[in-house]
């Protein structure tokens, strides 16, 4: 089996869509083995509860220092034994020692098509206001491996959603979630899971993914870059 952990801090839609794409036998050989929450009052630690799932709160407000936060937040990954970390709406800065610990093992959804509207200051709510306030035709979700740098690691999955004119934030928001996220990353985690995924030159690259490839073109030859998603 390969096993998850999934951290949140929110509503927790996406965990919802991956403990129902995983129930529906849609995602294969994959289990959820702890649901991590930065805030205790986050419903997607009910989620985990009512499909049975450890939900462990780790907040920065029990901690003196940001470093003891820190190495809670990482103990509390790392216990379980994870094939893979998905930050599911996990607003906090990941630290440098998780993803040097779990290098290629750690994905993350954005509500936008990174290059745009990521980066400081860029999430949830306000990633659709800028939007907005740009006026852009289309916006869309962004499914990456997370680097050190913010919303800048290899792009595994992407895929556009229409922005229309009477659009409020929180109308775009649901059509980006319905659209786009909640389909993007349960296909993430299959194709790391099914070891389709390899990182090289700083690129994620899929075997035998027909899309986005022409016709006949054959299917990237295994290279130096490791399968993302193994322990190592
Ligand atoms: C999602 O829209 C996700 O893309 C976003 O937070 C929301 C969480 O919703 N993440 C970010 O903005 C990360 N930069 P959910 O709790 O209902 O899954």
């Amino acid at each position: 089996m390969f096993r998850l952990v999934i951290c949140v801090s929110g509503g927790g839609t996406n965990l919802q869509h991956i403990i129902d794409r995983i129930g529906d036998g849609t995602v294969r050989n994959v289990r959820v083995v702890r649901v991590i929450s930065n805030n205790a009052g986050a419903y997607a630690l009910e989620r985990a509860k009512k499909a049975e799932i450890e939900a462990v709160c780790v907040s920065p407000k029990a901690y003196e220092t940001r470093e003891r936060f820190n190495e809670a937040l990482l103990s509390a990954v790392r216990e379980p034994e994870p094939d893979l970390i998905v930050l599911a709406g996990f607003l906090v800065a990941i630290p440098p020692e998780m993803i040097r610990a779990f290098p290629n093992r750690i994905i993350n959804i954005h509500p936008s098509l990174i290059p745009s509207f990521c980066g400081r200051g860029f999430y949830g709510l306000r990633v659709h206001e800028k939007a907005l306030e740009r006026g852009v035709r289309v916006t869309g979700a962004t499914v990456h491996f997370v680097d050190e740098g913010m919303d800048s690691g290899p792009i595994l999955l992407q895929k556009a959603v229409e922005v229309r004119e009477h659009d409020t934030p929180e109308l775009l928001q649901r059509r980006v979630m319905e659209e786009a996220e909640w389909i993007l990353l349960s296909r993430a985690i299959a194709l790391i899971a099914e070891g389709r995924v390899r990182i090289e030159n700083g690129r994620a690259l899929i075997a035998d993914e027909e899309a986005g490839r022409a016709d006949g073109e054959p299917a990237p030859a295994p290279g130096d870059g490791r399968t993302a998603g193994r322990r190592q």
